[in-house]
């Protein structure tokens, strides 16, 4: 079978977790270290950024706003699908856990991680969000941003997280689905061994993250490229992101927030 047939026959979280991020990893500039879509309030965050923080402010406002629903100080804290690290980085730093471990299935994305980001306390991992390699009840949180779209199974991942936290922990948890994962999503959401104590729809601060982080989007994506496509691989990503932003307002795709404990 060749790549592309294999690709097309793939479920489309397979393709994200197996083929794209990888790809994002090999082919992005050195400094994408945050792949989510952004987050921003009205009136603006204006969370206090160092200056090497301040080009992702937007990607470091979601995962400010997701963790800031519990205390993170002196806790032990696990993020599942960190990435290439930028969230473990800045919630490490400002906000005081004890420790904070990064896990993710893509071990190139893992490599960016342990070279990029030298921050005592913070250690990454590479492992998969249905069978985590951890021991029950090793962790007081959980940060989930941006990624439990590409788990072939939420049921398991949300029993994973329940297992490896200990009794009054938190799921800090943020993600996306379109409109026809809604039933399934909800489903598990309300299955989950958890108690859920706040859930938010935030598609519209999204949104205006990301129309906000589009000099940035394009700034990345084309730190690669062959100067002459420049501004074909601009206007591509105007155009991805400009349809995200429209699915978004038109309720076609659901961007939502939650806190779990686990009782
Ligand atoms: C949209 S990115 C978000 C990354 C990060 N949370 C951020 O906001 O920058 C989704 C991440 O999920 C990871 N991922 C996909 N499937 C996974 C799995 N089964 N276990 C662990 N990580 C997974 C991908 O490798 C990717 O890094």
């Amino acid at each position: 079978m060749s790549l592309t047939s294999r690709v097309v026959a793939t479920p489309a979280w397979k393709v994200f977790a197996k083929y794209y991020y990888p790809f994002i990893t090999r082919h992005g500039a050195d400094d994408v270290v945050f792949l989510n879509l952004g987050y921003e309030e009205d009136p603006p965050m204006a969370v206090p950024l160092v200056a090497s923080d301040e080009p992702d402010r937007y990607c470091i406002q979601l995962y400010h706003r997701t963790a800031s629903q519990t205390d993170l100080t002196g806790k032990q804290a696990l993020e599942i699908s960190c990435g290439h690290g930028g969230g473990a980085s800045y919630l490490m730093r400002t906000m005081r856990p004890a420790s904070y471990t990064g896990l993710d299935l893509n071990p190139a994305g893992i490599e960016v991680c342990r070279r990029t980001h030298n921050v005592p306390g913070l250690e990454f991992v590479c492992g998969d969000a249905q069978n985590l390699p951890f021991d029950d009840q090793s962790f007081d949180a959980v940060v989930n941003i941006e990624a439990s779209h590409c788990y072939p199974s939420l049921p398991r991942f949300f029993a994973e997280v329940a297992r490896v936290l200990r009794p009054a922990g938190c799921l800090l948890y943020a993600d996306v689905r379109r409109y026809d994962r809604f039933a399934q999503w909800e489903a598990a959401l309300a299955d989950a061994p958890m108690r859920m104590v706040s859930k938010q729809v935030i598609s519209e601060q999204v949104v205006r993250g990301l129309e906000k982080n589009v000099p940035r989007s394009q700034q990345m994506f084309t730190r690669r490229t062959p100067p002459l496509l420049r501004g074909l691989v601009r206007g591509a990503v105007a155009a991805s992101q400009a349809k995200i932003c429209r699915g978004l307002q038109s309720g076609e795709t659901s961007y939502r927030m939650y806190c779990f404990v686990k009782d």
